[in-house]
């Protein structure tokens, strides 16, 4: 008898331990599986089907290891249209933007960009648009290929294995020598993965020049910095190494840089090597400051071109996207560039950055409705109102620009000098640089509102300013 109830006993505990155990795994189990599905969702685990190296710009030969990004950064090539962004026309060829708005066409006379200067379209492209512009119909500079190809091979050719060095020396060359070269070696592709990520373990990375100096000099300079932490935590130190984006920045900080390596303002020809203009801050007027401290190697004060009727030396600012972006909420927010242009997609356990970077409008509800818990027509609406207003702003600053031109040329026809001028000249170069910097830029002031508005209401005042001394020429000196 005593031996039955121990022994019950003891069948009772192993029932109780077996169940145990079995909870315990079962717990343990979960707990594996959700902290693999967690890990791989940061690392984004993928089979190394093919090596991929610092030479392969072919972005198909990475397709084979990551499919699903391979496959959304092919339909760049699809056409995209909103109100303001992607591109009109045909899909030949995007809508003239100098046709839709002659005054543009009138602020770029005496310069390429009165010739050809269509809407942007997607990635897929841009190497193909730039071999087919006619602004090719004057001379330009290897330069060009920095921003439209997957060129970091070239450099480092050039630069007998320094990609700085080499870069450092493609101004030099001419457009089409440069880029005969790139079709030689088999590099000729649009933007590819091997220019935003290290082959060897995908991280996210930037590879331009221009850019690398560009922000080594910005954060080099004492402009405040909020939106980007890494630069102002690099100040705190010795400063004994220029700042590094690609070890310093935060992974988020990344994620616009990748983008800055390109949308940004530039200078670009056969006289200077490619400088993005950032050594005084990223502001329009940071950058006016920068351009008109500039010399040439004549010792004359810099210029894009002469104005061909009033003779002004004028600046001609490009896509600034990365700088307007710099002064808005969502950069202070720490909202980056991919955030909104290359949003998460759900693929089973992982996430998929969309690689089909396009217009934010036709992808409302991963681009904004993560932060923004608004309807989809809600959060158009509110963009278009933004653009609508930036839209207004800039055809009024643009009218009152063309005012000013009449104004000189009358005061021209009147027997008004250069020197009588002066004032009304140095008054054009400061409106235009600040229309042509929000006309340029590619989000319809979305980027930063408020300092889109500031910029054009400056470029509306100084072009009035101008056309008054223009027209009161005689009491000017
Ligand atoms: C908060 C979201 C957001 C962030 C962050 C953002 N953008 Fe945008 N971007 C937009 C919206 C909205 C538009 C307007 C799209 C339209 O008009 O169709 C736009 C337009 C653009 C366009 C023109 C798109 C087209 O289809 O023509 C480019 C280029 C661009 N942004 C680049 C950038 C870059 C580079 C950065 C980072 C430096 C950036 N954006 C950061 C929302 C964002
Ligand atoms: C190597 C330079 C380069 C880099 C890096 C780059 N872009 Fe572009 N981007 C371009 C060029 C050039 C075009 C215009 C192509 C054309 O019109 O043929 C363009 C076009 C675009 C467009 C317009 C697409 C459309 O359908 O109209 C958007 C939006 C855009 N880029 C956003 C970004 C974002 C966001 C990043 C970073 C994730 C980025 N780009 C990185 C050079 C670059
Ligand atoms: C610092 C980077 C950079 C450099 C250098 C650069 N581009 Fe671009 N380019 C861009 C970006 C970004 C876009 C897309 C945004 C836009 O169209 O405003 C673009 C758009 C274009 C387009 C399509 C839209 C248009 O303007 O008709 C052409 C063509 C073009 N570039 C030609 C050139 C030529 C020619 C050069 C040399 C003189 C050059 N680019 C140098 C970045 C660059
Ligand atoms: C203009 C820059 C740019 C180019 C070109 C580019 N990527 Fe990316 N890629 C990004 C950004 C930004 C992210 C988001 C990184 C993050 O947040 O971790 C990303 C993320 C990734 C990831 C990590 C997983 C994910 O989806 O977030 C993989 C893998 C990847 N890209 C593969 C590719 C491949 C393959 C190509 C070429 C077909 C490519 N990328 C081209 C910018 C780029
Ligand atoms: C990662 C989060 C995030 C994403 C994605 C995002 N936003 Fe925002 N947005 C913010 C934050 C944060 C603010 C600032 C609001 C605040 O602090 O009160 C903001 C502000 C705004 C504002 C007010 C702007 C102003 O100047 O006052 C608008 C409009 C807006 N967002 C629209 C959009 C749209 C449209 C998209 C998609 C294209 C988008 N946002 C994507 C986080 C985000």
């Amino acid at each position: 008898m005593k031996d039955e109830v121990s022994d019950l006993r003891i069948r009772k505990t192993l029932v109780l331990l077996i169940i145990a155990a079995a909870a315990a795994s079962a717990l343990v189990t979960a707990l594996l599986i959700n902290i693999f599905e967690r890990k791989s969702e940061g690392r984004n685990a993928y089979i190394r089907l093919v090596e991929v190296t610092e030479d392969d710009t072919d972005p198909e030969k990475w397709g084979a290891n990551w499919p699903r990004q391979y496959e959304s950064y092919k339909k760049t090539a699809n056409s995209t249209r909103t109100r303001f962004g992607g591109h009109g026309g045909s899909e030949a060829m995007p809508e003239q933007k100098i046709e839709r708005d002659p005054w543009l066409k009138r602020m770029f006379l005496g310069y390429a960009f009165s010739i050809d200067y269509r809407d942007r379209r997607g990635h897929a492209y841009m190497l193909s648009d730039q071999e087919n512009t006619e602004r090719l119909s004057k001379p330009q500079s290897g330069s060009c290929l920095h921003c439209h190809a997957s060129i970091m091979p070239v450099y480092r050719k050039l630069g007998n294995g320094d990609a700085i060095a080499g870069f450092e020396k493609s101004y030099q060359y001419s457009y089409r020598e440069l880029n005969a070269e790139l079709h030689e070696t088999g590099h000729a592709h649009p933007v590819s993965c091997v220019d935003c990520h290290d082959p060897d373990d995908m991280k996210l990375r930037v590879t331009r020049p221009g850019f690398i100096q560009g922000i080594q000099a910005l954060a080099a300079s004492s402009a405040s910095l909020p939106h980007l932490p890494s630069i102002e935590e690099w100040r705190k130190g010795s400063r004994a190494q220029p700042y590094d984006p690609n070890t310093a920045a935060t992974h988020n900080e990344m994620r616009s840089f990748a983008c800055g390596q390109c949308h940004v303002e530039y200078y670009c020809a056969s006289n200077m090597k490619l400088t993005f203009p950032w050594g005084n801050g990223l502001r329009v007027e940071d950058t006016e400051k920068f351009w008109n401290d500039t010399t040439f190697a004549d010792g004359t004060r810099f210029f894009d071109y002469k104005h061909k009727e009033t003779g002004a030396e004028v600046l001609k600012a490009q896509h600034p996207e990365f700088e307007l972006w710099s002064q808005g909420i969502h950069a202070r927010s720490g909202v980056s560039c991919a955030d909104c242009h290359m949003p998460y997609m759900r693929d089973g356990a992982s996430k998929v950055s969309d690689h089909w970077v396009r217009s934010p409008l036709l992808n409302i509800s991963r681009a904004c409705q993560t932060c923004h818990h608004f309807s989809e027509n809600e959060l158009a609406q509110r963009v278009d109102q933004i653009q609508q207003r930036n839209f207004d702003l800039l055809q009024r600053a643009g009218a009152a620009l063309m005012d000013q031109f009449d104004a000189i040329n009358r005061a021209r026809k009147e027997g008004a000098t250069d020197n009588d001028l002066q004032m009304a000249l140095e008054l054009q170069r400061k409106a235009q640089w600040r229309l042509d910097f929000i006309a340029a830029e590619n989000s319809m002031g979305f980027h930063a509102p408020q300092e889109a508005a500031r910029i054009l209401g400056e470029a509306t005042d100084y072009a009035r300013q101008g056309q008054v001394r223009a027209l009161d020429w005689r009491s000017n000196q």
